[in-house]
Formats: structure tokens, C-alpha cells, sequence
């Protein structure tokens, strides 16, 4: 069976997030206590995902080195790649490539604050033998996200960011994808706002049938805006 490696996207601007993003990078704010990217190294972790490349920006590259240093006091080993521009999650994700290798990986955007166990979904992933695994949870606003758009239950696209969703599926930060995503982020064309978006990667995956969905039970939410940050903040902190 093919190993898997864990890619952790703690790069952007973190635009919404400003003034608190002025002089530091949005995943190492606190939420409920300790540092957002913690949340995301402690789901790889807990999945037995130990080997990890964080990819940041150029300005507080140092800081996040200071913060996590090799990965030994968590159990783990990490590799820091530094995203020079933000040229979106495909661009931030090409500069995973020597890294993954020939296995799979396990793609987290910092941002996304959530208690899913991956274990079972790993399990499914490599039991499918598919190149790509997709997650989905019904939020209130989805028209923030990339949205699933169904026929049935069956999946037939992403839509990022409609501004008329035709579900309420939104397509959250957690992508499971063999090596074969790099080919298929070459053959992508960058977005209007510039981005190598995730959705146009995730689509082609969708449309060679080569692609599986699972819906996430536990919870979820996406720390990126002020409101978020701050409902997410206080849900994890009473949870402790
Ligand atoms: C990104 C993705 C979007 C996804 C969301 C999850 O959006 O482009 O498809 O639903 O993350 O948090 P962003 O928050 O970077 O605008």
C-alpha cells in the first residue's frame, strides 16, 4: 500500500482576518488556546500522518519555524516550503511535488478548524484505489465556498464560490489525492482573481469518474473571516 504524506496550506494574506494579520500569518492566531495550525497537525497526526510539509509565505515564514520547529515535540517531521506569491491552493500545492513522491497525500488548509477522525476515510481512500477524495458539509452560507453540485448523490461538480449555490454542500479544506494531482494541476489555467483554484483540479477528477465524496459528520468550520474566527474560537474552547 502506498504511504501518504500530510500537506498543511498556511500561506495567504489573510485579508479578512486584518488588522489581527497585519504583522503575523492568520495560522498562528489563537483559537480556543492554541495556535489554528495546531488543529490541523493534530487531525494529521492523530491519523497516523506524521510526515508533513507546511507551506507559508514569505513574511512570516520565520515565525511558523519558531512556533513548530522540526515537528519532534509533536510527534512528527516537518518540511517547510515557502510559497513566494500567493498564486492560490493549486499554486501552494505544485510546490509539493518532489515531496509526495510516489505516495498519496492528505491536503488540509489551515484554516479549516474541525474533530472529523480521518482514520475510516483514509481506509475508504485506499480500499477505492481512486486519485482523489473530496469532503462536504452543509453550511449556511455557502456562496463563501466551493459548492457540490449533485445529480442524485452522484457528484458532478464543484462550483467555487456561485453566487447562486445550487446546494448547500460546501466543499471544505480536506483533500485526499494520489500523486496524479500534479499532472492535473499543469493542465489547469489560473482563475480571474489569478488563482490556481482547487476547484478546477478537483473537477477534472470529477469528470474522469476517478473521484469519491464523503460527507463530514463531526464539526467543521472555516476560521477564515472575522465572524468565523471568532464562533469557531469560542465552539473549541468550550469543547476543551
Ligand atoms: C477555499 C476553497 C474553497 C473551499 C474553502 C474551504 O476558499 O477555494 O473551494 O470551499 O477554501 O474553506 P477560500 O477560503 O480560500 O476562499
Amino acid at each position: 500500500m502506498r504511504d501518504t504524506k500530510g500537506i498543511i496550506l498556511a500561506g495567504g494574506t489573510g485579508s479578512r482576518l486584518y488588522p489581527l494579520t497585519k504583522v503575523t500569518n492568520k495560522h498562528l492566531l489563537p483559537i480556543g488556546g492554541k495556535p489554528m495550525i495546531n488543529y490541523a497537525i493534530s487531525r494529521l497526526s492523530s491519523a497516523d500522518v506524521t510526515d508533513i510539509m507546511i507551506i507559508t509565505g514569505i513574511e512570516h515564514c520565520g515565525a511558523m519555524m519558531s512556533l513548530l520547529g522540526s515537528g519532534a515535540s509533536y510527534g512528527c517531521s516537518f518540511t517547510y516550503r515557502v510559497q513566494d506569491e500567493p498564486d492560490g491552493i493549486g499554486g501552494a500545492l505544485s510546490l509539493c511535488e518532489d515531496f509526495v513522491g510516489d505516495s498519496d497525500c492528505i491536503v488540509l488548509l489551515g484554516d479549516n478548524i474541525f474533530n472529523e477522525d480521518l482514520r475510516p476515510h483514509i481506509k475508504k481512500f485506499k480500499d477505492n484505489d481512486e486519485d482523489c477524495m473530496l469532503f462536504f458539509k452543509s453550511v449556511a452560507d455557502p456562496r463563501r465556498y466551493g459548492v457540490g453540485v449533485f445529480n442524485k448523490k452522484k457528484l458532478i461538480k464543484v462550483e467555487e464560490k456561485p453566487e447562486k449555490p445550487q446546494t448547500d454542500l460546501a466543499c471544505v479544506g480536506i483533500y485526499f489525492y494520489s500523486n496524479r494531482v500534479f499532472e492535473v494541476i499543469e493542465q489547469i489555467n489560473k482563475s480571474d482573481r489569478g488563482e490556481y483554484e482547487i476547484s478546477d483540479i478537483n473537477n477534472v477528477f470529477i469528470e474522469e469518474k476517478d473521484c469519491s465524496h464523503s460527507i463530514i459528520k463531526g464539526r467543521w468550520s472555516d476560521a477564515g473571516t472575522m465572524s468565523s474566527y471568532h464562533t469557531t474560537s469560542w465552539s473549541v474552547y468550550q469543547e476543551k
